[in-house]
């Protein structure tokens, strides 16, 4: 299973800007970008944040976009979405018998990818209630001789920057139980930290990365504010197999130059003297 991860795209409805940034611009470059480089992936997973302020605008133009790629696309909730205009707009995306915006996708290759819906109405932290949670362990349980990774907003652990730790999974320690119970999570997949970020509970790795278009600044010193920053965004790329997973970040705005390695005369050149990569490697860039 080939997965393309990307978070917090954070749309708003133009002409609105969010931080000095149109945010379809950072979206639109990694659309671009990993149509370009991945357009064999198996799934685009897109981890909540989709919008800023939940406008139905802005959802109807992130459609347009997704439908014209050429993987599926699976959806989750954010803190910033709204879960009702999401579902006006999305009208087909699936959700659990509750109406959350969980789903499960079961890849031939064995893996599965079980995504959960965080989002509390009005609320900056994520929850998974108890109907949430019943929904998560049926899901585990049909899946008790596969491998299964989970997308979710809300990382269920903390990263050490206060600010973002007091916004996090609320009662993350009853999500940790249910995959306690059924031990076939290999992996979490998350948003919401707006930062590259790797950590792992047990058994089980969490990996996060920075959003489309503005960041969260790293600072582990104070809890009653949390720093943006302009940092340039990233999205992944994850090859996942039974008992593997082999992850990429990819700095999709990046411009500088490539060169090949082997050629004795580019290790003493300065960047703006390398030699554009020849024919046929150029096609690889
Ligand atoms: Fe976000």
């Amino acid at each position: 299973m080939f997965l393309v991860h990307l978070t917090d795209p954070h749309l708003v409805a133009p002409p609105r800007r969010l931080f000095g940034l149109d945010p379809f611009e950072g979206l639109d470059a990694a659309l671009a970008h990993l149509c370009r480089h991945y357009a064999d992936a198996d799934l685009l997973l897109v981890t909540g944040d989709l919008t800023d302020l939940g406008e139905k605008a802005a959802y109807a133009a992130l459609r347009r976009r997704l439908e014209a790629l050429p993987m599926p696309v699976v959806l989750l909730l954010g803190n910033h979405d709204d879960r009702a205009a999401f579902r006006a707009v999305f009208e087909g995306a699936p959700v659990d018998e509750a109406g959350f915006v969980q789903q499960a996708v079961d890849h031939a290759n064995g893996v599965s990818l079980v995504a959960l819906d965080t989002h509390v109405p009005g609320a900056a932290h994520g929850e998974l209630c108890a109907a949430r949670l019943a929904w998560l362990d049926r899901a585990l349980a049909a899946r008790a001789a596969r491998d299964v990774v989970i997308a979710m907003h809300h990382p269920p652990v903390g990263c050490g920057i206060p600010g973002m730790d007091a916004i996090g999974l609320a009662d993350a320690e009853r999500f940790w139980a249910v995959v306690r119970r059924h031990g076939n999570v290999r992996h979490v997949f998350t948003g919401h930290i707006h930062r590259t970020f790797f950590g792992r509970r047990e058994a089980v790795s969490i990996s996060a990365l920075p959003g489309t278009s503005h960041q969260v600044h790293l600072q582990f010193a104070t809890a009653d504010v949390v720093l943006g920053s302009l940092e340039p965004g990233s999205y992944a790329v994850a090859r996942l197999a039974p008992g593997q997973i082999d992850l990429h970040h990819v700095a999709f705005q990046d411009q500088s130059p490539r060169f090949v390695f082997d050629d004795a005369s580019n290790a003493a050149a300065e960047p703006a003297a390398l030699p554009p990569v020849p024919p046929p490697y150029d096609r690889l860039i």
